[in-house]
């Protein structure tokens, strides 16, 4: 598998399209296709559900170090300024950029090793006798903009590079308004925006993103535990829809990555095939962020540096950033112990997911043709939960009351499925054209079926044909998806 034969596919079948494309597209932004809104929305609701809405908060979990709450919200994309000033956005989400003033290219400094000269793609930048490159300046990532009609600089504002923040400053109000008591993890699904130097790898790096990050509290005792216990459940939730082989790992930070307030950073990180050999992507990192965030919005912004943590002081001695100067501290009405919770995020792209999800799916194979000839095929082995088309329903011929039988499966499925209907062609080609999209089952009516009521269902993986009961379909199918 190729990136080009990803990247093609995508476009073809409707899963992803470059945005603004008739106007020659915008770098850096996608559109999901009539596919891709399915798969992305499956895999949103798959980590809903399976974090948060199905989440068991009577039992302790398997490996879990207790029993813990889950709950979510949806807070703003621009929210008060000083909220980045206090989450360090505003000072330190920066990387350094180098124009060159031959080629007019512009790059990230980091990104220059293995980046081909856009004046002679065989060097890397920077080592064509022509290339002239500035000094790296600082590049604060965040989107600005202005509020009301003035467009004063004291009107500016920023779209979320995260939707972390907007958890942590609604903690207090999602204590106060439920009866939640800690550990609780608070989830929020939502889009990001940065302003990246060098948005590339189709959808792996762009300025408009969906981020599924959750914000765990938890009694600085505890945390250490509860980052394990995140780290490998968030790991396992990628396996279990079919991400599990070699491609995906789970890459711990060496002591010198970290935060010095951090016990422990982990990255899960899947090789993408735009990646040379041996390397990896980020898909999501977990994080032991401590007490820095909350006490950032209460006291000001902390600095990094100091040990304890500190707030960070401008030249006049006050704080360089003020905080809320609100109590977000939590007080355990059993204990009665009043503390700031530490935390842990685990924070995921929903888009970065999508694309690994695509890739681990797409596979050639060989299958017989409706003359029984081994014909070449592409399918997306798509887990059958988060497949965009759970079934489509076939008349094997356009005649002798098939399509009516067809057509009367299909919506009845369609109520609870996105189901799709095809008459049209060899019915070969029609299973052709599913496994490309990843439908996983297949119904066809047929002669027999005017008969005595039943229907097949092929299987994408097994290319099976197993007949059943056509009042059974619903049911079939249900158990199946689930
Ligand atoms: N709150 C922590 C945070 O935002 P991050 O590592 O910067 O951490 C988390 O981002 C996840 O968001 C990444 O693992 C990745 O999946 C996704 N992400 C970050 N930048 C992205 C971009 N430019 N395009 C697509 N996804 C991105």
């Amino acid at each position: 598998m190729d990136m080009e034969q990803i990247v093609s596919l995508c476009k073809r079948r409707g899963f992803v399209f470059q945005s603004s494309e008739i106007y020659g597209g915008l770098n850096g932004f996608w559109d999901y296709g009539p596919l891709g809104v399915e798969l992305k929305r499956n895999i949103k609701h798959a980590w809903w559900q399976d974090m948060v809405l199905a989440h068991d908060d009577l039992n302790v979990l398997p490996s879990a170090p207790g029993v813990y709450s889950m709950t979510g919200i949806d807070s703003t994309i621009i929210m008060h300024p000083q909220i980045w000033k206090c989450s360090g956005h505003y000072d330190l989400f920066i990387d350094k950029m180098v124009d060159c003033r031959e080629c007019k290219g512009r790059f990230r400094e980091d990104h220059i090793p293995g980046t081909p000269c856009p004046l002679k793609p065989s060097k890397q930048v920077g080592q064509h006798d022509k290339c002239s490159l500035t000094d790296p300046r600082d590049f604060n990532l965040m989107f600005k903009t202005t509020l009301g009609a003035l467009g004063t600089e004291e009107d500016a504002a920023f779209l979320r590079p995260e939707t972390a923040q907007g958890i942590f400053v609604n903690f207090k109000n999602v204590i106060d308004s439920t009866r939640y008591r800690l550990p609780l993890g608070i989830a929020q699904i939502g889009k990001s925006f940065r302003n990246e130097i060098t948005p590339r790898n189709f959808t792996f790096r762009s300025r408009e993103f969906e981020q599924m990050e959750i914000e765990f509290f938890c009694h600085p005792n505890e945390s250490a535990d509860w980052y394990r216990y995140w780290r490998d459940r968030r790991m396992k939730w990628y396996q279990d829809y079919g991400v599990g082989s070699e491609r995906l790992r789970l890459r711990e930070h060496a002591a010198d990555e970290l935060s010095h307030y951090s016990i422990g950073t982990a990255d899960i990180e899947y090789a993408f095939p735009f990646l040379s050999e041996g390397e990896y992507g980020e898909l999501e990192g977990i994080a032991h962020r401590g007490d820095f965030d909350l006490r950032s919005h209460m006291e000001g912004k902390l600095d990094e540096k100091t040990r304890p943590l500190q707030v960070q002081l401008g030249p006049d001695g006050k704080p360089k950033w003020r905080g809320s100067g609100k109590d977000l501290s939590y007080r355990d009405d059993l204990t009665n112990e009043k503390f700031v919770p530490h935390v842990i995020e685990p924070s995921a792209g929903a888009d970065r997911a999508t694309l690994a999800i695509i890739c681990e799916a797409y596979h050639e194979d060989e299958a017989p043709d409706e003359d029984g000839k081994s014909q070449k095929r592409t399918v997306l082995r798509f887990h059958p939960r988060l497949a965009p088309i759970k079934a489509a329903v076939f008349p094997l011929v356009k005649k002798d009351g098939m399509p009516e039988m067809a057509k009367e499966i299909y919506l009845s499925l369609k109520k609870q499925f996105n189901v799709f209907y095809d008459e049209k062609g060899a019915v070969g080609r029609r299973y052709r054209r599913q496994d490309e999209a990843g439908t996983p089952y297949c119904i066809t009516v047929d002669g027999q079926s005017l008969q005595d009521g039943t229907v097949t269902i092929r299987d994408r993986d097994t290319l099976q044909q197993e007949r059943i009961k056509a009042a059974d379909c619903l049911q079939v199918v249900r158990d199946k998806v689930n």
